[in-house]
């Protein structure tokens, strides 16, 4: 039986019938169905950490440990999983249901085994460039519905790396970056699944900006850079979110893996963030015992290698104190307590497709960014006769992203993946989500002729174009999780397609798939760019809405697009020495175990994040580098005007201007503040500290303020190891992208 279609009815007779006990032990298989209220933490007017108390006054050692450790389901998934990626074992007695955990970071994973269905929303960077703390709610809130739809009790989702090193292969499933902007949205994010009272959680902690070497590298980085950058992006979320979990990282930072870091999880993490919810590892990120407890980390995932019988008898040793065991389990129980999924369990049901794709659809429109378009060749005017689609599957399908978040595509992906190669291409395979911008274009564009032709043949390519009124090529770059980019650029069968495609028609457009930013070496030869990012299962009908104008553009980038890879501030993708990396294909091949090997502790390789302070834009401001598009800029079909900026002071400073919109027609400008700051704080020449999304008729205008908290302008001091305000003179600039801002004002502060 599944329990995601367990008729609730079934277990209300059971429960009338005064079977509690089976009632109970039921309900702990089952966390779907209704719970008896039968327990003294089951009141509600007592706070989370009273409940918590009440229920570890009746534990055993063994139902506390576990509560700390997962069940190995990662890769053998016992029956009567939910088929999630691991969780806890309920504890029937007390009436603690298991936790149940899903992948979520643009979607719910891995539902094809199972035969269900999840919405693939815009990837998270996508989203991001919507700068909208609402809609990224909306976009969590989904995900919550969706996970509760299918059994599960807690997200894995809520990456929230900064984009230190844009090759990372995850980059797509970030939130771009800037810390504000990235924290912001990523604890809009968990606040939307915890909505659905379920627990959510916010990764990769910390400084993870790499997939290469991902468990063996030794991150060497300043404290104040640490705590400006990847640290306040997650500090930023958790206020927002009061995330009910943390996921520990793989590398090690300054030394310790993160994972049994103390300065990371107890100093910062418990400490300075006063986070009260529970660290859990990522899968395979524990090393230890004695060492991860005393360091703050409560729970050990997929697997009870440490913190199942080892942290047990450490526990009946002493080596690792009564108190010390209390205080992990206290903060599992809290965030069950404390976000409603105690009191609210899940309830197996039909997720609501429909609603899904709306949402899907109406987040793509918000995320596509318009990166140029020269003569106006966007929107494709009413007279347009032909357009030909060139490449990039676009008959079939756009791109997802893959790893462990990759959303399973209703009915397959209908673009086949490449045969496997080795023992990692075997797991990790493009998918493609069904939707096809050639239908939606044609759907759009009912008197035009629409063709697609697939780019394989260049000549025919530049036929097709030629004949065509304009050319629309679909250029894409995938990415995983486990795999960076070897580099920015497109692969160099894409670039010539473009190169050839524009030669042919001066009306040419490339539409990019990407999780991140791409080079563009043909950037002068084309009339128009636009990213669409893996714009998930509805992407298509909204880029035809954009390219046909039914939808004029909002979406700016939150990740800076340098000229080249040069430009990076490790021109060179930072890689583990050769050798360093079991062999896989080795092990498959003489059949080893591979389980034993996967989660071992590999010598160390280091990165200098000797950048600093200075991750993306900041990056390329202090180098003075000129950028391909910088972070925050992206177009609209009317244009803005900026004009009279005033600051007024005090405790929170407040920047009110007025924005105009100069062009003909109805839009949303994202209207940017940043600060400069004195020379002595030693800063990179500006920091984003604040935005509004305004919408404004053709030719309205709007006064704006926006409040810029006194905690946006401090810098963490290193020697006296806190926040602090440099006194002086700042520099308040306004505009509509970071290499754009019209407006400055200067004030001076105490
Ligand atoms: C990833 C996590 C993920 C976990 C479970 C790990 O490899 O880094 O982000 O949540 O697997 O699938």
């Amino acid at each position: 039986m599944k329990f995601a279609f367990t008729p609730v009815p079934a277990l209300a007779a059971l429960v009338f019938a005064g079977s509690l006990t089976f009632a109970r032990a039921l309900h702990a298989q089952f966390p779907g169905m209704p719970q008896p209220k039968l327990y003294p933490w089951s009141d509600r007017s007592l706070s989370p950490d009273q409940r918590a108390d009440l229920v570890i006054k009746e534990m055993t050692l063994d139902e506390k440990i576990s509560l700390l450790h997962g069940r190995g389901a990662h890769f053998f998934s016992p029956p009567g999983l939910t088929g999630g990626v691991d969780g806890t074992d309920a504890i029937p007695r007390l009436g603690i249901p298991a936790i149940q955990m899903a992948d979520s970071s643009y979607g719910v994973t891995k539902g094809a085994a199972m035969g269900r269905y999840s919405t693939a929303l815009p990837s998270n960077l996508g989203a991001a460039s919507s700068w909208d703390p609402e809609m990224i709610f909306e976009y969590g809130s989904l995900i919550g519905r969706e996970l509760r739809d299918q059994g599960y009790n807690m997200s894995l989702g809520g990456g929230v790396n900064l984009t230190r090193e844009p090759r990372d292969g995850r980059t797509f499933e970030y939130q771009g970056e800037d810390p504000l902007l990235a924290g912001t949205l990523a604890g809009n994010f968990v606040r939307g699944i915890q909505s659905q009272h379920l627990i959510g959680d916010l990764k990769h902690f910390a400084v993870n900006d790499q997939e290469s070497g991902r468990n063996s590298l030794n991150v060497n980085i300043s404290k104040r850079a640490m705590r400006e950058t990847d640290l306040r992006a997650f500090e930023i979320a958790l206020r927002i979110s009061d995330a009910g979990a943390v996921m520990c990282a793989y590398n090690r930072v300054n030394s310790d893996f993160a994972c049994e870091n103390s300065y990371l999880l107890t100093d910062v993490l418990k400490g300075d963030f006063r986070f009260r919810g529970f660290i859990l590892a990522d899968w395979g990120g524990t090393h230890s015992t004695v060492k991860a407890s005393h360091a703050g980390l409560d729970m050990e995932q997929p697997h009870n290698i440490f913190f199942g019988t080892a942290l047990r008898k450490a526990a009946e040793s002493g080596e690792v104190s009564q108190d010390e065991i209390n205080e992990h389990v206290h903060r599992v129980l809290r965030s069950l307590f404390a976000t409603g999924t105690f009191d609210d369990p899940t309830r197996g049901q039909v997720p609501d497709v429909e609603g899904g794709y709306r949402i899907a659809q109406e987040i793509a429109e918000k995320s596509i960014v318009l990166l140029k378009n020269k003569n106006d060749v966007l929107p494709l005017s009413t007279d347009t006769s032909s357009v030909v689609l060139i490449g990039g599957h676009a008959d079939v399908a756009v791109p997802s992203g893959g790893g462990s978040g990759q959303v399973d595509p209703p009915g397959g992906s209908p673009v086949p993946p490449p045969p496997p190669h080795d023992f990692f291409s075997a797991g990790i395979r493009p998918a493609w989500m069904p939707s096809s911008p050639l239908h939606a274009i044609m759907a759009k564009m009912p008197s035009a002729k629409i063709s697609y032709v697939s780019g394989d043949d260049l000549t025919a390519a530049a036929a097709a174009a030629k004949s065509a009124d304009v050319a629309i090529v679909f250029a894409y770059q995938w990415e995983s999780e486990a795999v960076d980019l070897p580099t920015l650029d497109l692969s160099p069968d894409q670039n010539k397609l473009i190169e050839a495609v524009a030669a042919a028609n001066p009306k040419t457009i490339v539409v990019l798939e990407t999780g991140g930013p791409a080079t563009m070496p043909w950037i002068d030869k084309v009339a128009g760019v636009v990213e669409a990012w893996y714009p998930g299962i509805r992407g298509s009908e909204a880029l035809a809405n954009i390219l046909t104008g039914a939808v004029n553009p909002t979406g700016k980038l939150a990740v800076t697009f340098p000229r080249s890879d040069a430009d990076l501030p490790h021109p060179n993708l930072v890689l583990p020495p050769p050798g360093s990396l079991p062999d896989f294909n080795h092990l498959v091949a003489d059949n080893s175990n591979i389980f034993s090997v996967l989660f071992q502790t590999l010598p160390a390789f280091q990165i200098n994040y000797d950048e600093g302070l200075k991750v993306g834009y900041k990056w390329y401001d202090a180098e003075q580098k000129p950028v391909l598009f910088p972070f925050g800029f992206g177009l609209s079909y009317t244009s803005y005007e900026y004009s009279g900026l005033k600051v007024q002071g005090g405790d929170t400073m407040t920047a009110s201007f007025t924005v105009k919109n100069t062009g003909a027609r109805i839009g949303i400008e994202i209207a940017q503040v940043y600060v400069s700051f004195p020379e002595v704080a030693g800063e990179p020449p500006k920091r984003l500290v604040g935005w509004a999304r305004v919408k404004l008729a053709a030719g309205a205008s709007k006064l704006v303020s926006i409040a810029i908290e006194r905690d946006r302008l401090t810098i963490f001091d290193e020697s006296a190891d806190t926040w602090k305000m440099v006194p002086g003179r700042y520099n308040l600039l306004v505009g509509g992208s970071s290499r754009d801002l019209p407006l400055s004002a200067a004030v001076n502060l105490q």
